[in-house]
């Protein structure tokens, strides 16, 4: 039997992070402003810090038609691709926060985001940090965080027949 696990740290407060880290949380933080969430009432917010210093954010954007509703990730990352697509993606902060409930936990992206992030990381060759947070409460911090989340993600290699 073949096992797959991943490393991540866990921080109760933003005292230990890395500046960088600290700062692109709160660029997710000041992005969630950004969300059109009128369905869910939940709104989720991305902010990449790209390799020439550049940070990008987004927020999810939803639709009267449910199922295309866009995520914050994905609208995150496109926004990166689309305004620069040669510079690598050093780390993306994902947080959330609800008109309902107080989210105190991180929340991870959706199983689509995760293959994004994954093809991201195989385009530039490199992969991505991924930090999540909640309103508030833990920081949950994956240095590799495609291969981290999405194991055995589909890749365009397969495409090739390699
Ligand atoms: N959402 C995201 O923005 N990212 C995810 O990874 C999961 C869900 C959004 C989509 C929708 O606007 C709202 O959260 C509720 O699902």
């Amino acid at each position: 039997m073949k096992e797959l696990t991943f490393k991540y740290e866990q921080h109760p407060s933003t005292r230990r992070l890395k500046d960088a880290q600290r700062s692109l949380l709160k660029e997710a933080k000041k992005a969630l402003k950004k969300s059109y969430s009128p369905y869910s009432g939940f709104q989720v917010a991305a902010a990449i810090e790209l390799a020439n210093g550049a940070i990008i954010s987004g927020a999810n954007y939803e639709n009267a038609a449910y199922p295309l509703c866009l995520c914050a990730e994905r609208v995150a990352l496109a926004a990166a691709a689309s305004q620069f697509p040669n510079v690598a993606i050093v780390r993306m902060a994902i947080t959330v926060k609800s008109k309902e409930h107080p989210q105190h936990k991180p929340a991870a992206p959706c199983g689509a985001c995760r293959q994004v992030i994954l093809e991201t990381e195989s385009k530039q060759k490199k992969s991505m940090e991924i930090i999540l947070r909640g309103e508030k409460g833990d920081i949950i911090v994956i240095p590799d965080g495609g291969q981290s989340l999405l194991p055995l993600g589909f890749s365009g290699d397969a495409l090739n027949g390699k």
